[in-house]
């Protein structure tokens, strides 16, 4: 009992770790809620500063999800538990204790949290979000549609971890409102290809 929530506590304590925040303090870019898309996260992280900056952001918010759920597996506690740790850590990205509870949309936290339990489905997430993201070129259009196929997925595939990839996803979907204004009034912004080198 104390153990479980002892992690599903430190889950969210890590989770509230904004990496996109740190990382934009440490490269002196501007703060990732004010600039770009207002959201603390890699694809802003990207859009403000580039792809160094961005790809440490991912990194450290994938971090934040499988670090807590990895620890609490090789502790022994239970799948149904395993799941509400996920839930703990995308809160603590979403509304995080140390950041003013203004954070991000938890689309990498939550894929660092299915790693440990589930790395066959993280790895079918990462296919579909890089083929829906190819054809868009919109981050948030390719997380809305892998995160809308997620319970799906996990039905077939791990399907002890339906209910938690279900509350994950609608709190993924939740906070890609203004994205979902954004895409329905064509204003969301594409992601331009690298440019190709003169020859
Ligand atoms: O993972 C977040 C992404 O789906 C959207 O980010 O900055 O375009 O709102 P952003």
């Amino acid at each position: 009992g104390a153990l479980i929530v002892l992690a599903i506590l430190s889950a969210y304590l890590f989770g509230s770790i904004s990496s996109a925040v740190l990382v934009c303090r440490v490269f002196g870019l501007p703060d990732p809620r004010t600039a770009g898309s207002h959201n603390p996260g890699a694809t802003n992280v990207y859009r403000i500063g580039g792809k160094l900056p961005a790809v440490l952001t991912l990194w450290f918010d994938v971090l934040k999800g499988m670090i807590p759920v990895w620890g609490s597996y090789f502790l022994g506690i239970e799948p149904f538990f395993l799941g509400l740790i996920a839930v703990a850590a995308c809160l603590g990205h979403i509304f995080p204790l140390y950041f003013h509870f203004r954070g991000g949309k938890a689309v990498a936290t939550a894929l660092g949290a299915m790693f440990p339990v589930a790395w066959e489905m993280a790895l079918l997430l990462i296919a579909t979000w890089i083929l829906v993201f190819r054809i868009s070129r919109v981050s948030s259009v390719a997380a809305l549609v892998t995160v809308s196929l997620a319970p799906f997925f996990a039905y077939f595939i791990k399907p002890q971890y339906t209910v938690p990839v279900i509350m994950i996803s609608l709190l993924i979907l939740w906070r890609h409102q203004s994205n979902i204004m954004r895409i329905r009034s064509g204003e969301e912004r594409r992601i331009r290809r690298p440019q190709q080198p003169p020859d």
